[in-house]
């Protein structure tokens, strides 16, 4: 949600902050722009449209300049315009800058800056902060040791309540950027001779591995030599400088033709990595470094709470099916932003996990937080390294899959059952789980791999299924007990990519109100593998092939399908029941990949939508 890039250095900025607001688009695309410090001021050039269009207008100026701030766009004060577009600049022309995040009284600012003569040509909050940053820097003294143009950003960001992550230039000091972060992401790559600092690792990737993950409150202040970060009471704080293990080629696409196509077919390698070293053979059951609770604490839990949003809520969904079935603790599954406002009386022995790819959505920060204010044990299941909710959860397991850059998620989302499968496994050897079904059960996740990569060889069927159903404009997604939220993640990823209307459904449920929509133009997509359910599902779709509905099932192997009862049959290897979930999600993630493309959709960068949404 808005993609933030600065550079200071030795090389030209221009073409290090284009390619990094490339690699960070799928955080926004409506807008992207660049300042840079040039002799003659601060240039800023801004577009609406995707970065490229920024590129092209950018072609016939060669700029010397080694310093610059860059942003790609997802709007929220002030519509699509190349006015709203950052970076913006302060009315006397003196600061630019670039904003993440929302200034929650921008509007009462916005009056007072006027009555002193400020003006404003965009309706966007983050021109409201420059401006402020302009008025205070007006008045601080120019001479001594202080130095005006930090201490003019530290006064404006006091002023300020929101959310923010900023990279702000100044005319006056042509040597030095500054960062500043509260609520958004912000982050400090430390390059030889050069700094730059991002809203994610992405962007900095291809310049160095070392960063420094800023906290909220604190302010960065970077030179061609040096960086230096305070606090907010003016406290100099000693970095931190971590290193990122992501390779180059992980956030590049490769002979893909997307990203989600990619990260589709990377799946086999991702879950390998989500379980790398962490089981035990010798008792049958996984392992996490991170989680931080004895055994004996965790035998103590009575209840989990899960959270998250989007895809990372269906995720919750599943994990509640697993740990309820195998380690048989109570689970309750809550949206992120309506847990984070409810007053939900949890007991003091009641867990609280989160689950975030990006580990940076806002509801779900603020979910985490509101559990841990209330004094509640708080664990999470993220995959960005460093991240703010995985380093405010108290435990946690990393998905380490790599960089999801597709906006639709799909290997975080199957690393994610993953993980809650491991979980399941754990909690329940903790528990009355016997040696042998721990066995099994281990065995059927180290077997996962395989699975889908055998799933995913049902991609040229799905591709044939995918032409002739593109101009359908609704679809039915229904699945029982565990195959319920994945029939939600597959209407979800459908009505993500392609823009067609999907719903899904428990399989039964689907009597009691959408089996109106059954027609000849609405095909219902089964998921009916050889479990418990399948007779109970092939009612089902009795039901609605009695009504002209057309019928997309995917079964396993072994199931038997009355002749005819399914139209299109895509059949996934049978499996344990734990990884059921994540086999039958494959299929799901092909048909929407598949229709998206025949209907011409823009399938990394949907519209409206944007990868980490770190605005409430
Ligand atoms: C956005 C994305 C979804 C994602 C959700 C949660 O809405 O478009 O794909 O599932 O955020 O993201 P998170 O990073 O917290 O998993």
């Amino acid at each position: 949600m808005c993609g933030i890039i600065g550079y200071i250095g030795k090389q030209k900025a221009a073409p290090i902050l284009i390619e990094g607001l490339k690699r960070l688009e799928y955080r926004g695309y409506d807008s992207a722009g660049l300042a840079l410090s040039e002799p003659s001021g601060l240039f800023v050039c801004k577009k609406t449209g995707r970065v490229e269009k920024l590129a092209q207008s950018m072609m016939g100026r060669s700029s010397g300049s080694t310093r610059g701030i860059s942003h790609t766009r997802w709007a929220t004060h002030g519509g699509v315009s190349d006015e709203n577009a950052h970076p913006h600049l302060s009315s006397d022309g003196t600061f630019a800058l670039t904003h993440n995040g929302v200034i929650e009284n921008f509007g009462s600012i916005k009056k007072f800056l006027l009555s002193k003569g400020y003006t404003f040509q965009s309706q966007t909050d983050s021109e409201v902060l420059v401006n402020l940053i302009a008025y205070h820097y007006a008045k601080e003294p120019k001479d001594g040791d202080h130095n005006p143009f930090l201490e003019a950003v530290r006064r404006a960001l006091f002023h300020v309540e929101g959310t923010y992550g900023i990279a702000v230039m100044c005319r006056d000091f042509p040597d030095q950027l500054v960062g500043a972060r509260k609520g958004s992401p912000l982050i400090l790559g430390v390059g030889k001779e050069e700094f730059l600092l991002a809203s994610d690792v992405a962007a900095l990737i291809t310049h160095t591995q070392n960063v420094v993950y800023l906290k909220d409150n604190e302010i960065v202040s970077i030179t061609p030599d040096s960086f230096h970060i305070a606090n907010g009471t003016r406290e100099n704080v000693s970095p931190i400088i971590d290193h990122i293990d992501w390779k180059i080629e992980d956030s590049e696409m490769g002979s893909y033709a997307h990203f989600m196509e990619k990260e589709i077919f990377e799946q086999p390698a991702a879950l390998e990595n989500s379980m790398r070293g962490r089981f035990s053979d010798d008792n049958s059951t996984a392992n996490f470094g991170g989680l931080n609770l004895s055994a004996q604490e965790l035998r103590q839990v009575d209840r989990i709470l899960f959270c998250g949003c989007g895809t990372a809520w269906h995720a919750c969904l599943i994990a509640e099916y697993l740990i309820e079935r195998y380690a048989r603790i109570p689970v309750e599954v809550e949206y992120a932003s309506e847990f984070r406002y409810r007053n939900a009386p949890l007991d003091k022995n009641t867990l609280v996990f989160v689950i975030s790819q990006s580990g940076e959505t806002i509801d779900t920060l603020a979910a985490l937080r509101e559990a841990k204010r209330k004094g509640y044990r708080t664990m999470a299941i993220v995959n960005t390294v460093g991240s703010t909710i995985a380093r405010e959860s108290d435990g946690g397991i990393y998905q380490h899959i790599g960089p999801e850059i597709g906006v639709a998620s799909t290997k975080a989302f199957t690393s994610q059952l993953l993980v809650s499968a491991m979980i399941a496994l754990y909690l329940g050897r903790l528990r009355d789980m016997s040696f042998t079904d721990g066995r099994d059960f281990t065995e059927a996740l180290k077997s996962l791999p395989e699975l889908v990569s055998k799933t995913l060889e049902l991609a040229p069927k799905i591709k044939k299924i995918a032409s002739e159903y593109k101009d359908h404009a609704d679809f039915l997604f229904l699945g029982r007990q565990s195959l319920f939220p994945i029939a939600l993640e597959g209407a979800l990823k459908l009505k993500e990519i392609s823009y067609i209307h999907a719903e899904g459904y428990p399989a039964a449920e689907m009597k009691h109100g959408p089996i109106a929509l059954i027609s000849e133009d609405c095909p219902s997509v089964f998921l009916a593998p050889q479990d418990d359910m399948f007779h109970k599902v092939l009612g089902n779709m009795q039901e609605v092939k009695a009504r002209g509905g057309k019928i997309i099932a995917i079964g396993s192997e072994e199931a038997e399908f009355p002749e005819d009862l399914p139209d299109h049959l895509l059949r996934i290897p049978e499996c344990h029941p734990a990884v059921l979930p994540i086999l039958a999600t494959i299929p799901l993630q092909l048909l929407s990949y598949y229709i998206a493309l025949e209907k011409g959709c823009d399938v990394d960068k949907p519209r409206n939508l944007a990868k980490s949404v770190t605005v409430e």
